[in-house]
């Protein structure tokens, strides 16, 4: 565990900085995808504006969202391992936690919508995905004011 420190600890600011393009990717992705929905939602059924747009939201899941989100995790958990940067007092790392799992849930419910709109279901309104949105947002805001101030 100690060598696999030391030989992290080389590698510190290429892994944030590659943390950061993961988060940058994650971050635009689950940003749009809530944007998708809310045409979507409006969208009449079987019409070609519908196919549209399941193919578009399918894709960005699959080739975006998903993959940028387990990049995100893989470079996190890399940084964690080099000493120093969540020694103690670490309450904003546990907070940025918090945060990133309720970003985390929302990537699965949309995953879930993404599927009920494949089946020609409107699972919630456009204004719900509106809100939605922003939530996603103030999330990101949060853990990048945490993570950056490192306040408490
Ligand atoms: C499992 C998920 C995650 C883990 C384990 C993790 C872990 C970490 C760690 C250990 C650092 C290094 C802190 C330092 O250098 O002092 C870091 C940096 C950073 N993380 Fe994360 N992170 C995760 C997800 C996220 C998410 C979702 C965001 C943004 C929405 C984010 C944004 C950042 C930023 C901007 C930095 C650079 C901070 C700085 O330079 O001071 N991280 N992360």
């Amino acid at each position: 565990m100690e060598q696999l420190q030391i030989f992290l600890m080389q590698f510190y600011l290429p892994l944030k900085a590659l943390h950061i393009v993961a988060v940058i990717s994650w971050m635009a992705a689950i940003l749009y995808l809530p944007r998708l929905f809310v045409y979507h939602a409006d969208a009449p059924v079987g019409g070609e504006f519908s196919q549209h747009l399941k193919v578009m939201e399918h894709r960005l899941v699959r080739f975006i969202m998903t993959p940028a989100m387990l990049t995100v995790f893989v470079f996190g958990v890399l940084l964690m391992c080099v000493p120093g940067t969540i020694s103690k007092p670490n309450i904003w790392f546990h907070t940025k936690m918090l945060f990133v799992l309720g970003l985390s849930g929302l990537h699965g419910f949309f995953v879930s919508n993404m599927r009920a709109f494949a089946r020609d279901e409107r699972p919630r309104s456009s204004r719900f995905f509106r809100i939605i949105n922003e939530v996603v947002a103030l999330l990101m805001v949060f853990i990048v004011f945490l993570v950056v101030l490192k306040p408490f």
